[in-house]
């Protein structure tokens, strides 16, 4: 086996993956060939995972009355967060886009196994939710690695849990964690939509240290 050697021009593009990873909204409607899903899906699974309990569960969601009624949770669930913004920031609110679910050829549910029988326990004694932890760092190894075939990836979290569970018959005990929109992004940019519209910014001092 050949260890490999990261070198400058390898850092580089990595700078470059992280920096231009962006939260997609607007798709093209071309799909994304499956053997690139798949790879996708392959390299995730390299996620690191307490005690080696690989709990995140990928969920296909191809059945257009499911995505149907996906997109008709997020509307009342995007209007219900409408109401509640204070009044000075509903107009801006209400001119944000906060999915790609019209477009997105593929629909994602990523959910949590919290008590999977894979890791015998290791690790989550004392912080059972580092299970959760775990699941979520998978959401980000497959958003990089779909940045890294040039694919987009929406992430979608106004939406009912407990709902998402029974429009997807999952079973029960699983824990809805994200709903992903993913396809060939229409544009691409190095800064956040959220940022582009004015909603809010990056803030510098986060990548300051605190020191005790
Ligand atoms: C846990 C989580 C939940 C999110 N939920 C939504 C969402 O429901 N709708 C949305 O448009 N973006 C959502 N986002 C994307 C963020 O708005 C986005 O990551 C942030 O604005 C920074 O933009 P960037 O990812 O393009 O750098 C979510 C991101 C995370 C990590």
């Amino acid at each position: 086996m050949t260890v490999p050697v990261f070198d400058e021009a390898f850092r580089e593009q990595l700078d470059s993956l992280f920096l231009w990873r962006r939260d997609v909204r607007h798709f093209r409607r071309d799909p994304v060939p499956e053997s690139v899903l798949d790879h996708m899906l392959a390299l995730t699974c390299s996620t690191p995972s307490v005690g080696l309990s690989q709990p995140w569960r990928f969920l296909r969601v191809d059945d257009e009355a499911r995505r149907n009624a996906v997109r008709a949770e997020f509307s009342e669930r995007n209007a219900e967060a409408l109401a509640a913004q204070r009044q000075s920031d509903s107009g801006a609110y209400a001119q944000l886009k906060l999915a790609g679910l019209d477009r997105a050829p593929h629909h994602i549910a990523v959910f949590c196994d919290p008590d999977p029988s894979q890791g015998r326990g290791l690790g989550r004694l004392t912080m059972p939710e580092t299970v959760q932890w775990s699941a979520v760092m998978a959401i980000h190894s497959f958003w990089l690695a779909a940045q890294a075939h040039n694919v987009g990836l929406g992430w979608v979290s106004i939406l009912d849990p407990e709902r998402m569970n029974s429009l997807l018959d999952a079973p029960a005990e699983w824990r809805f964690m994200a709903y992903l929109c993913v396809g060939y992004p229409d544009e691409e940019h190095n800064t956040p939509e959220l940022e582009r519209r004015g909603w809010e910014k990056r803030a510098p001092e986060r990548q300051l240290w605190i020191s005790r």
